[in-house]
């Protein structure tokens, strides 16, 4: 077991102090309004551009285009008993911005029974502590539209509070702030582990959240942004599950990214990638934040389904050739609209 030299009540001393300062920037108490002020800003370029080019209603209806993305993820390292597990994904649902309230998600995810659900942060579209209770309203029905034999996960992202929480929980969602759970099938076991936030709020302790598995065990992390995979990749995750990226939202055809939000290389911005022998999987999202428009890069509704064996070596892509083509994924679906 490993280390750690960050407790859970520093973690939680140390979110709730930079969520105070991000709040106070926020109503103007603080000196820094630099990061609110300018997303408005950026909020209605963006919908002025749109409206000018001729392309805001399109992108609009685009943002309920929900695609159910099948990714088939071969795993070396998968005990035998999971071949064929799979975990519906869902990740930046911002779900008080949803522009269908969330109706066309229900659709689909109720057709897409499970063996584990996770939801990979970013529940909230506004990030105002005095606005999250209509993303927990609009959150139910979703989450009671999903049907995972394993129950749900989730994780924090940068919009979302540690207030959130509770209410969160007793949604049925199992929430993995810096901690692990046993996924089991007979005597064979998986570890599910979930980091907070590593985008903003930086309070990710990956160590922590890995104390529980040996080395031995098959890993599963659930990181809010894929900025952590390197560090992951080294600490022995077997599986990254991530979002934040909304695969760039705003794309050109072929899903280029005009904005990336993350600090990360291109190849980890959408789909599947791997980085060493940790094979990863950012989605675009299934929300959108900022303004209601998506070009060439539809939501998404994830299905992911482990497999035992080995890749076949039709979908084997190296590191260095993922790097040109990060828009495509592995399951080879083109990202367009
Ligand atoms: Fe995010």
């Amino acid at each position: 077991m490993k280390n750690s030299t960050v407790t859970y009540s520093d973690h939680r001393h140390t979110r709730v102090r930079l969520q105070s300062e991000k709040l106070s920037a926020h109503s103007g108490s603080a000196s820094d309004l630099t990061h609110q002020e300018d997303m408005k800003i950026l909020s209605a370029a963006v919908e002025n551009l749109l409206a000018c080019t001729g392309f805001k209603g399109r992108a609009r209806r685009n943002c309920s285009d929900y695609r159910l993305e099948r990714n088939d993820v071969y795993l070396p390292n998968l005990p035998a008993a999971f071949e064929g597990y799979t975990i519906l994904h869902l990740s930046d649902l911002h779900s008080d911005g949803l522009i269908d309230e969330g109706e066309g998600i229900m659709r689909i995810v109720e057709t897409v029974p499970s063996d584990l659900a996770v939801l990979t942060g970013d529940f909230s579209f506004e990030d105002n502590v005095n606005h999250f209770e209509p993303c927990l309203e609009a959150l139910v029905p979703i989450v009671r539209s999903i049907s995972a034999r394993d129950g749900i996960f989730g994780i924090l992202g940068n919009h979302d509070l540690l207030e959130m929480v509770p209410a969160l929980e007793r949604m049925g969602v199992q929430m993995l702030l810096n901690d692990a759970a046993y996924l089991k099938r007979g005597s064979a076991i998986i570890v599910l582990a979930g980091v907070d936030d590593p985008h903003f709020y930086k309070c990710h302790d990956l160590q922590r959240a890995l104390s529980v598995a040996t080395p031995e065990q098959f890993v599963i992390l659930l990181s809010h942004s894929p900025e952590i995979a390197e560090e992951a990749s080294r600490s022995g995750v077997d599986f990254y599950l991530c979002g934040h990226t909304h695969g760039g939202q705003i794309c050109l055809p072929g899903g280029v990214p005009v904005f990336a939000n993350t600090s990360c290389q291109r190849r980890y911005l959408s789909g599947g990638w791997h980085c060493g022998t940790m094979q990863g999987y950012t989605s675009r999202g299934t929300g959108f934040s900022l303004a209601a428009a998506r070009l060439f890069c539809p939501p998404e509704i994830t299905l992911h389904t482990l497999h035992s064996v080995s890749m076949p070596c039709e979908f084997y892509t190296t590191a260095e050739e993922n790097k040109g083509s990060w828009y495509s994924n592995f399951s080879g679906h083109a990202v367009f609209a």
